[in-house]
């Protein structure tokens, strides 16, 4: 494996396999009374967050600490971002106090790359602008083959601000290198130029897509990321991209209902639809913990699973 994980390109199917698998044996030790393993102690990970999270951050602290790992967080809100101090410097500050691991989450797509040509630990993208989140794309694969099994030949749906969603541009990247067939529906307005390279099929016709599907990712429509007026209005939206309870009745009987979180509910995505037994999005959140402590133990050069050092 590369000592980043900027992209989920940084990934081969191989590395891909290896983390689904640790997490699968770590989500073991997990299960267990007492859930902390001693096989980070003495590493340090700084979890840097200059942009707003709940899942992320939590997890990302919750799978070092379950490490044994000593945390250091940092939010980018009442720290001396505020008075000016610039990335750089603000990861050097970092270093001097010894950072293992970075996890960054930044609005600037591009960040977590910088970042890694000026500190010695490895860095883990936890987020950045518009580009990608490739832990959340791993939990997300992680979640899937649970409740499916291989995800060879799998059709998964990706489902609305697809221009926005740093979510599923990870995803498209690392599941088509899982083997599975990703299609993705959105209003025209709401999908990159470059949509036309990456690894997927697109449609902007859900009911189409929908009875095929194995998976379906529900994607937020991220207001704080517009300048603009993308669609009609949202009950247009709605109408078009949403998954009413109509739609859900139409799906296969096995097929699951993603959503990375955090949701607007009753505009992508019913109520009823996302508290239904076939929706993942709480094991999601639990899944996040166990599959972020197996990157950070694979990057980090943890001491091996039964704790030995
Ligand atoms: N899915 C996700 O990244 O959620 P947060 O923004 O709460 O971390």
């Amino acid at each position: 494996m590369k000592r980043h994980l900027i992209s989920a390109a940084d990934l081969s199917r191989d590395d891909a396999l290896l983390i689904l698998d640790t997490a699968e044996e770590l989500a073991k030790i997990s299960d267990r009374s007492i859930k902390k393993l001693p096989t980070l102690r003495g590493r340090t990970v700084v979890n840097l967050f200059f942009e707003d999270s709940t899942r992320t951050r939590i997890s990302f602290e919750a799978a070092a600490k379950r490490l044994s790992a000593d945390v250091i967080n940092f939010s980018a809100k009442g720290s001396s971002v505020s008075k000016g101090e610039s990335l750089k410097d603000t990861a050097l500050t970092l270093e001097a106090m010894g950072a293992d691991g970075v996890v960054i989450r930044h609005s600037a797509s591009g960040a977590p790359y910088r970042l890694a040509g000026w500190v010695r630990g490895s860095v883990v993208n936890a987020g950045d602008g518009t580009h990608e989140h490739p832990t959340q794309a791993l939990l997300d694969a992680y979640t899937m083959r649970r409740r499916l099994g291989s995800l060879e030949g799998r059709r998964v749906t990706i489902v609305g601000d697809v221009l926005h969603s740093r979510v599923a541009r990870s995803n498209v990247l690392l599941l088509s290198t899982l083997g599975a067939e990703v299609t993705l529906v959105a209003p025209p307005t709401l999908l990159p130029v470059s949509v036309a390279s990456w690894p997927c099929e697109v449609s902007y016709d859900l009911d189409t897509v929908l009875p095929k599907s194995d998976v379906v990712m529900m994607l937020r429509v991220q207001r704080e990321r517009m300048n603009a007026a993308f669609f009609p209005t949202e009950r247009e939206y709605s109408r078009r991209y949403g998954l009413d309870r109509e739609r859900f009745a139409r799906l296969k009987d096995d097929a699951v209902v993603m959503h990375p979180g955090p949701m607007n509910r009753g505009m992508e995505i019913a109520a009823e639809v996302a508290d239904s037994p076939r929706s993942t999005i709480v094991e999601q959140v639990a899944n996040g913990v166990t599959t972020r402590m197996a990157v950070l133990y694979l990057l980090l050069g943890g001491a091996d699973l039964g704790g030995n050092q």
